[in-house]
């Protein structure tokens, strides 16, 4: 694929649509919408407003870090603090689809509802990529960023279109166009996070505690792994607990699982075979974490597992 041409005629169409208008986007630093927001700036320029909604379920210093890495491309990001709405929708909710859906309804609709109110913008670009209509139209899953393959007018719905550029390309073809864009490798090499963040990665309630807890792990999954290049690799917080002692006590606590996998689109995916040096180590460290007394490794690949939990 020409992906020169492929970003020459996103920039042409994007111009198109929008017109003299105003859009806006919203940037988690993952690959796609790193893309969105670099060939969206570099179609609209300063008529697309970029923010970075801080949902409370991302991870470790993360909204700082992507604004900072954006501020240095001349893109500029607004950090939209909507933590408490994100928590107050999720609680209570232990349902996998319930839970994406109130992730989905607080981001487009409270949250980006007054945002695009506020702004003015008739659009919302989004960084939807192939394999997630594909999955969202088989039932596998409902994606977070699918709507109008969902049956729901984001026109009527929420009051704003969605522009998705990116609908036609698998993650490796994310991944070619962010580099012929001239984004730096941090972005274009960083292993898939998902749009509903560390929702995803907490069997039963999403809690601000439980939170902490996944959010720890997977800063100690990320830096311990980032060394294999495997495709992705992430921490999950089950729901059950387990008996365990610490300091010579009894201890029910919690389940930490580890995954990590090889994928070249995340369609499929094999599970990488991580020495036992390394899974020791992920171990010792997961174990530390207050509350966490076991720690296993996710031995399935996909099919029949999915990637993420919930
Ligand atoms: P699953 O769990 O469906 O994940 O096997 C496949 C790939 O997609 C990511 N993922 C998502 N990405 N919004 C996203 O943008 C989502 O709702 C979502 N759910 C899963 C997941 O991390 C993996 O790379």
């Amino acid at each position: 694929m020409d992906y020169g041409k492929f970003i020459d005629d996103q920039v042409a169409d994007l111009r198109q649509t929008v017109g003299d208008g105003l859009a806006i986007n919203a940037l988690s630093g993952g690959v796609d919408s790193s893309v969105v927001t670099a060939l969206g700036h570099k179609a609209l320029g300063d008529r697309l407003k970029t923010v970075f909604v801080d949902s409370a379920l991302m991870r470790e210093g993360e909204p700082k870090r992507v604004a900072k890495t954006f501020a240095g491309l001349g893109i500029p990001v607004e950090l939209v603090d909507a933590r408490a709405e994100f928590l107050s929708a999720l609680a209570g909710l232990t349902d996998p689809e319930e839970k994406r859906n109130a992730v989905t309804h607080t981001f487009y609709k409270t949250v980006f509802g007054r945002l695009v109110k506020e702004s003015g913008a008739r659009f919302l670009l989004h960084g939807t990529i192939l394999t997630d209509i594909e999955e969202t139209v088989a039932g596998i899953k409902r994606q977070h960023n699918i709507l109008s393959q969902l049956g729901i007018d984001p026109a009527k719905a929420y009051g704003y279109g969605v522009l998705e550029p990116l609908r036609t390309l698998r993650k490796d073809g994310v991944r070619a166009v962010a580099a012929q864009l001239g984004l730096p490798a941090e972005i274009t090499q960083r292993i898939p996070f998902p749009g509903p963040a560390l929702a995803t990665r907490i069997v039963g309630e999403v809690t601000e505690e439980r939170l902490k807890t996944v959010r720890q792990a997977t800063a100690i999954v990320e830096e311990e792994l980032a060394s294999t290049g495997a495709f992705q690799y992430l921490a999950v917080l089950l729901n059950d607990c387990a008996t365990g002692i610490r300091g010579g006590k009894r201890e029910f606590g919690q389940i930490i699982v580890v995954r990590c996998i090889e994928s070249t689109d995340a369609r499929t995916a094999t599970v990488t075979e991580l020495d036992w040096p390394t899974l020791h180590r992920l171990t010792q460290r997961i174990t530390a974490i207050p509350g966490v007394n076991r720690c296993l490794y996710d031995l399935t690949p996909k099919p029949p597992a999915t990637v993420e939990y919930v």
